[in-house]
């Protein structure tokens, strides 16, 4: 029997790769154009299945693919994918919930520590040999414990930003989300308040929403201009979901006191961005859910996901469930190789 062709982008860790490669015809593809790359095209006609991260499946990658049955995301965020497309052509998509919300949760709050604490900044300080003299109030930082924080967006991981905050450091903790949660209300003493109100009375402020069409430029400069001066601002979300040169400005006119980033509009970040040469600005390079444990937890749903779709079995985590129902009576046994 042919294998099933699969598609695997950027990034899956090794041992699923195998794994994979064991019960199908698995091609890895990293950093390519997807537009114009030659063995990417032809190799997409025949596929079945795409795992991976941040590969943008869009109607021309899909006119491509008329073949595939779905595309599984090793990352919790879709903002990749064009969900209307999909439908349309019954594929199903999956993402990797659950699995990263502490990992996550950890590198947020690690980044807020970070940026108010100047950790990297006098890490620096200390290694390139400055430190000669007694500290002086130049080098402290503000501190964490016992201050009010905001938290846009309350899903899975603004709660477990919440639990480490109100549990951890004794917090205050303000929230805006779609919905409320009373739950979290509940166990972290959160209290729920309009967009405007977070930012004029939180001394930190974690945006942690997914990328949609709503949240895209949610934040830009009247919010900026809305914070405290003293405000540390904390972006674990997507880049998009703030209108970059706004922060940009916001910082250099001293409207807000810090800024910590773990996205940024182009990622790779572009090496000429101005937020690089800023001392009150932390970066990483998008790395939220990438330790080796759930990196691996991560690859490993996406391929459940993934052997399911082709299976036609329903996948653990699947994001379109209405495509799910419009073929659920179409898989027929012939489908299955298990
Ligand atoms: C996620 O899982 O969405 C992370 O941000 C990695 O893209």
């Amino acid at each position: 029997m042919t294998k099933k062709r699969i598609i695997a982008y950027n990034r899956l860790e090794k041992p699923v790769l195998e794994e994979l490669k064991s019960k199908y015809d698995v091609k890895f593809f990293k950093n390519i154009n997807t537009k114009t790359d030659k063995v990417f095209l032809d190799y997409l006609e025949k596929t079945e299945g795409i795992i991976g991260l941040e590969l943008e499946v869009d109607k021309d990658l899909l006119v491509n693919a008329p073949n595939l049955k779905i595309v599984s995301n090793v990352s919790v965020g879709y903002n990749n994918l064009n969900l209307e497309e999909l439908a349309k052509r019954n594929i199903l998509a999956t993402n990797t919930p659950d699995v990263l919300t502490d990992t996550v949760a950890d590198t947020i709050f690690g980044l807020l520590l970070a940026t108010a604490r100047r950790i990297p900044e006098l890490d620096h300080y200390v290694k390139s040999k400055q430190w000669n003299d007694p500290l002086e109030s130049e080098h402290y930082g503000i501190d964490v414990h016992h201050k009010t924080l905001g938290i846009i967006g309350m899903g899975k991981i603004g709660q477990a930003i919440a639990q480490r905050a109100n549990l951890g450091f004794d917090m205050k903790i303000l929230y805006n989300s779609r919905n409320k949660k009373p739950k979290a209300e509940a166990k972290y003493n959160a209290t729920y308040c309009s967009l405007d109100e977070l930012l004029k009375q939180s001394d930190f402020v974690i945006l942690i929403t997914p990328l949609t069409e709503e949240t895209n430029g949610f934040i830009g400069r009247r919010e900026f201009q809305l914070m405290k001066k003293s405000a540390i601002f904390i972006n674990g979300s997507r880049g998009k979901t703030i209108i970059e040169k706004d922060l940009i400005e916001s910082l250099k006119n001293g409207e807000i006191a810090a800024a910590g980033l773990d996205v940024f509009k182009i990622e790779p970040v572009e090496h000429d961005n101005p937020l690089l040469n800023m001392k009150n600005v932390v970066t990483l390079p998008h790395i939220g859910s990438s330790t080796y444990e759930t990196e691996l937890k991560m690859s490993e749903l996406a391929a459940k996901n993934l052997v399911a779709g082709l299976n036609g079995e329903k996948p653990p985590s699947l994001i379109n469930t209405d495509v799910w129902e419009n073929i659920k009576p179409l898989v027929s046994k012939k489908t299955i190789d298990k």
